[in-house]
């Protein structure tokens, strides 16, 4: 009876093991411990067992009973489990897998535009906005654009049929400015501008600019040269060099264009600064008088400066882009690397 109760052991342990399911131990305890099991029936025959032998037997079959209780409870708890690791594994699902368009990347040119807001604000500057569609008198007349300049031909400028016109620079901004600020004020103001030009390479129809303007007491072409050369030094993270040539501009007396040295060759020359050593980057020049004074402005007492710096331009050469067409294109090789 003692090597019965052995070899019970053994066949209890297999059929334990092989359970898949809960149902499965729970068939493997009644074949050995329900009322018609194998460790009850030995327990039935006792009876016909010596006083000694019964001790013996007796104590080694509740052990074993013991034994088995212990194992399958252990082992339901394990099926038990794994029935609930399946169920979660079935059910899973990783909520930090991105769904099924991929992330936008910012545009180089709203990256930079960011970026000089940041330089110019902290130097003080205001933030202005201005209409992109707007009044002939402040895209033109108010920044001493006489009525038969060039510029206003049809050929440059997108003429709206309720007599307005798409912006072709910032500087109207300027007049909403002077009109709206009383001396001293600094402020930029980035934004779109158009004109009816012929795409190429280097021209686009839409483009953005971010004008500045800065009227005090006493400021001269030093105070715009210290300006643009902090925006420059902010943006290409390195000391550039700057130089000025006369540029006309009605609205700007004496007028500029800043010249930065090539980036590329480092003033050597090269293709890209076509053997000059300098890049032409943007114009300014001191405010003309008489725009001070269309814009409400003491001359006696203010004087100023402005720029008008293309962003399109800027990026180009920051990034070593050479073409402008890209920005309007729809090629996300070019646009996810900003
Ligand atoms: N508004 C001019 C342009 O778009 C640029 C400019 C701005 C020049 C301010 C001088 C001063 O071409």
């Amino acid at each position: 009876m003692k090597k019965r109760i052995e070899k019970m052991r053994g066949e209890f342990t297999v059929a334990l093991q092989a359970a898949a399911v809960p149902e499965d131990a729970e068939k493997v305890r009644v074949a050995f411990l329900g009322k018609k099991g194998a460790l009850t029936e030995v327990l039935k025959g006792m009876k016909d067992l010596t006083p000694d032998e019964r001790r013996e037997v007796g104590a080694l079959s509740n052990a074993l009973k013991d034994e088995f209780e212990r194992m399958l409870a252990t082992r339901a708890a394990e099926l038990g489990r794994g029935e609930i690791e399946k169920k979660l594994a079935a059910e899973w699902e990783d909520i930090s897998w991105p769904s099924g368009l991929s992330r936008g990347a910012a545009h180089p040119i709203a990256v930079i535009r960011r970026r000089v807001k940041e330089i110019f604000v902290s130097m003080g500057f205001e933030v202005l906005d201005g209409p992109e569609m707007e009044e002939e008198v402040n895209n033109f007349d108010k920044l001493n654009i006489p009525p038969d300049h060039p510029a206003r031909d049809a050929q440059d400028t997108f003429w709206l049929d309720n007599g307005m016109l798409l912006r072709t620079h910032t500087s109207p901004v300027q007049v909403r400015g002077m009109l709206s600020h009383t001396p001293p004020f600094k402020f930029i103001a980035p934004g779109k501008v158009y004109r009816n030009e012929a795409v190429d390479a280097s021209h686009e129809h839409t483009f953005h600019q971010i004008e500045g303007m800065v009227v005090d007491r006493n400021i001269s072409v030093a105070h715009l040269i210290y300006s643009m050369k902090t925006l420059l030094t902010g943006i290409f993270e390195k000391e550039v060099e700057v130089r000025l040539r006369p540029g006309f501009f009605p609205f700007v007396e004496p007028g500029f264009e800043l010249d930065i040295k090539c980036l590329i060759c480092g003033g050597k020359g090269c293709s890209v600064c076509k053997q000059s050593g300098w890049l032409e980057l943007m114009p300014c020049g001191m405010v003309h008088p008489v725009v001070l004074r269309n814009g409400g402005i003491d001359t006696e007492e203010f004087s100023g400066f402005a720029f008008g710096l293309g962003l399109e331009r800027l990026v180009m050469m920051k990034y070593g882009i050479d073409d402008i067409r890209l920005f309007h294109g729809a090629d996300l090789r070019f646009f996810t690397q900003f």
